[in-house]
């Protein structure tokens, strides 16, 4: 048993899902009889994990992904905090209203990111791109608030962020289209953005009645995501 969660854990090293600075521990930091998800949980505890999506719509498959995706990163020991665009009050952008206060719940915003080392995004595809509500939201958040001195640089709540990109569509693609334009932008705002991405097709039947995803490969995807932003979001900002 000992042997085979060494083995376990060693795989999981390998692939990336849990730090190489374990590997010189593996044998005498798992105590015996552990299982490789209770050491990956302890690994993750207390770190902060934000999941959003960019849609409001009520049955949206955005929003049902990072459902799941929170309840994934629960089990794998993240702090997370999972919000919703809608329960933020937010204008559309203009910088004449801007010039009279920046709303009250950019603000929230503003700090909620910064508080939080790494993020999942949950992003719909219009039109081969990422929606209006995730533009409108990440314009008003990068921009500086130049009557407080704390709010002066735009990109506070971006910079060294590891956002790990999920998609969800009816189409056979998935929405990967509005990962590629969200990309370059979370890149010039100075984010990390993890290398490992899912975008689910045919969200129409991914779902089961309670939210969860049918097929255990689309959660495995799910999760490997989820991973590779809580181990760089580790190093990043330990
Ligand atoms: C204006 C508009 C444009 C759309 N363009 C695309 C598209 O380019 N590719 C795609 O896969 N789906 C497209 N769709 C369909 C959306 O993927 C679908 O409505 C999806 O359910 C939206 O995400 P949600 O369920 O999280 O709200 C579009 C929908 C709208 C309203």
């Amino acid at each position: 048993m000992a042997c085979y969660v060494f083995n376990s854990y060693r795989r999981l090293i390998h692939k990336g899902y849990l730090p190489k600075s374990l590997m010189a521990a593996t044998g005498s930091s798992i105590p015996p009889g552990q299982t490789v998800k209770a050491a990956a949980r302890k690994h993750n505890r207390g770190m902060k994990l934000l999941i959003f999506a960019g849609s409001t719509r009520l049955a949206s498959f955005n929003r049902k992904l990072a459902q799941v995706a929170a309840g994934l990163a629960r089990t794998s020991g993240a702090e997370v905090t999972h919000i919703e665009l809608a329960d933020f009050d937010i204008p559309m952008y203009n910088a004449d209203l801007e010039t009279q206060g920046t709303p009250a719940d950019v603000m929230k915003l503003k700090q909620l990111m910064f508080e939080h080392p790494g993020w999942i995004i949950c992003s719909p595809e219009y039109n081969g791109s990422y929606t209006a509500l995730l533009k409108n939201t990440i314009d008003w958040v990068s921009s500086p608030v130049k009557a407080d001195p704390a709010w002066q640089d735009g990109f506070k709540s971006f910079s060294g962020k590891v956002v790990g990109m999920l998609s969800a569509s009816p189409g056979a693609l998935g929405g990967l289209r509005s990962q590629s334009h969200l990309v370059p932008l979370l890149l010039n705002a100075q984010c990390w953005v993890a290398p490992k991405a899912f975008a689910l097709g045919h969200a129409g039947e991914a779902f089961d009645a309670d939210g969860q995803l049918v097929s255990e490969a689309h959660r495995k995807n799910v999760q490997a995501v989820i991973d590779q932003v809580l181990f760089a979001s580790r190093r990043l900002h330990a």
